[in-house]
């Protein structure tokens, strides 16, 4: 039988380009996302292996009613990636402007990888997948809720990780770490800017193998490893 995914934020960059390996291989693919005519264009490219589903993730009462649906359409997940993200630079730290992010990255990814993981718990199987961001590694005086947004997810992941490991459940948590990819969100950076293609595919693979974590490109390991070591003044000036 066909494997199964959905994919929350897949109507642009990382989500869209992921859903495409999966319906390429073989996988019958879920998406969502606010912008329907951009839903509607991609299942038009295969009609059969795409379902569309318009949804804003931060309309937290109806995450629950999306994911039951979609359960229901295709019977079982064995696969739910969470690629909804925002970030918006926040000069002045404007409220209005860090709510948003905080919504999106942080109280919506969490209802939604514990829904997740509460569903996998349930049918006995499944893969929870993480799109954070190296971003999560340090502070940064630009876009400071988007930063704090990603280390929390990378936490939040590590701690299903752990929770699936010590119960022994048949669940599978991967936290993707991607550096900048060439998307809208990459925010004019270009230092190390990956493909959106090469990220899509190593992000697939990562999923394939299952595991635990993997940074976007892999040179981004490295990358994270030295940032974790520069005094936050050094970090303040490359940033
Ligand atoms: N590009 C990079 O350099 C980079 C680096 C590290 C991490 N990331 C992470 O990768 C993920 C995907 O970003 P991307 O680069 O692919 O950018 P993108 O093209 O802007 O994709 C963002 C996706 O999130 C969805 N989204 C945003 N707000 C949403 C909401 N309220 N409800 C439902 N979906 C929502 C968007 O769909 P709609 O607008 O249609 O709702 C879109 O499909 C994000 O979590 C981002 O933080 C990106």
């Amino acid at each position: 039988m066909n494997k199964k995914a959905v994919i929350f934020g897949a109507t642009s960059g990382i989500g869209k380009a992921l859903a495409a390996l999966l319906v390429k291989d073989g996988y019958k693919v879920a998406i969502t996302g606010r912008r329907e005519e951009k839903l509607k264009e991609i299942r038009a490219t295969n009609p059969s292996q795409y379902i569309i589903k318009k949804h804003d993730v931060t309309k937290i009462e109806t995450n629950s009613k999306v994911l039951q649906e979609l359960q229901l359409e295709l019977q079982s997940i064995d696969l739910i990636v969470y690629s909804s993200g925002i970030a918006t630079p926040n000069y002045n730290l404007d409220w209005d402007k860090e709510v948003p992010t905080i919504e999106t990255n942080v109280i919506a990814a969490t209802h939604i990888y514990g829904m997740a993981y509460k569903l996998f718990k349930q049918q006995g199987f499944g893969h929870l997948v993480g799109i954070s961001s190296v971003a999560g590694v340090r502070g940064n005086r630009h876009v400071p809720a988007y930063f704090a947004s990603k280390a929390f997810q990378n936490n939040y992941l590590e701690s299903l990780w752990m929770k699936a490991k010590k119960s022994k459940a048949n669940i599978y948590v991967t936290d993707i770490a991607p550096g900048f990819v060439d998307t809208k969100m990459a925010l004019g950076s270009t230092f190390g800017m990956a493909s959106l293609d090469k990220a899509a595919w190593q992000i697939f693979v990562a999923i394939k193998k299952r595991k635990k974590k993997a940074y976007i490109t892999k040179r981004w390991f490295f990358i994270a490893c030295l940032m974790r070591l520069m005094p936050a003044k050094v970090i303040m000036k490359l940033s």
